[in-house]
């Protein structure tokens, strides 16, 4: 398994504070935002990691990354020319996966724990994708899950929908197989000009081929002022450590 975090975008709603630096190198508690994402993987045992971002931001973050031997994982970057959504964005991960499967993270959302059983879920399927979700208050702000919880499945995912479903946002942390690719190739872009990873997790669905988890612990993106003052209460109430479900202790 690989992982990719996607870090690109313009992070206009943060604006001034994105003006010169990119989002994902804001301080969230003691650590830049990326940091989060990146100590997630490592803790489902994720180690080869690309990291995709923006050209005018790729020095700063391969001057604050490096190889990876500082985190014991690999990095590889690669550049996003223009913004065109977060599928958009993942097609560039087709050759660096390979062919195998890949946990990907948006590199603004913040998780106090660890994926990793999410990620052994997952793996014990054969193929097909598994999205996280999370009840919020705000469920317009996101992609929704409309649920037949009685079947545990996802019956469809709505993008920044005006009249929710259902109260559960699915969150920026998604996994799937090889598949992703040529259905990237087949969905259009949206209204707001994007090509939605909600277009893609509708395909797996159509295909019976969708699984969920709910998140365990607090989560957040940080896009906003008050999403990144949450996740900046959120990380440092826990000095910026990952809970492991095994042990409920900070292990990095
Ligand atoms: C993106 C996704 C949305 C998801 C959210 C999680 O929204 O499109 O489905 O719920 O991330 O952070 P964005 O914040 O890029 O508008």
């Amino acid at each position: 398994m690989k992982g990719i975090i996607l870090a690109g975008g313009t992070g206009t709603r943060l604006a001034p504070l994105t003006k010169v630096t990119n989002k994902h190198l804001l301080p969230v508690g003691r650590e830049p935002m990326i940091f989060n994402p990146i100590r997630q993987l490592i803790s489902a045992e994720i180690k080869d990691i690309l990291v995709i971002t923006s050209k005018e931001h790729m020095g700063d973050i391969v001057q604050l990354l490096g190889s990876g031997a500082e985190f014991g994982c690999s990095f590889t970057f690669k550049v996003q020319e223009s913004a065109g959504g977060i599928a958009h964005a993942l097609a560039l991960a087709e050759g660096f996966s390979n062919g195998g499967r890949i946990t990907v993270i948006l590199g603004d959302n913040i998780l106090t724990h660890s994926i990793k059983s999410h990620v052994d879920e997952y793996l014990k399927k054969e193929s097909g994708a598994y999205v996280l979700i999370k009840k919020v208050g705000d469920p317009e702000r996101y992609g929704v899950a409309a649920l037949d919880e009685q079947k545990k499945m996802i019956i469809k995912i709505e993008e920044k929908p005006s009249k929710p479903e259902s109260d559960y946002a699915v969150i920026g942390v998604y996994m799937y197989d090889s598949d992703v690719f040529s259905i990237i190739r087949t969905i259009k872009p949206s209204t707001r000009g994007e090509l939605e990873i909600s277009s893609v997790n509708n395909e797996y669905i159509a295909r019976g081929k969708l699984q969920y988890g709910v998140v365990n612990g607090g989560w957040t993106d940080a896009g906003t002022f008050e999403s990144l003052q949450y996740a900046n209460s959120l990380l440092l109430e826990v000095k910026n450590n990952i809970f492991t479900e095994k042990n409920n202790e900070n292990t990095i």
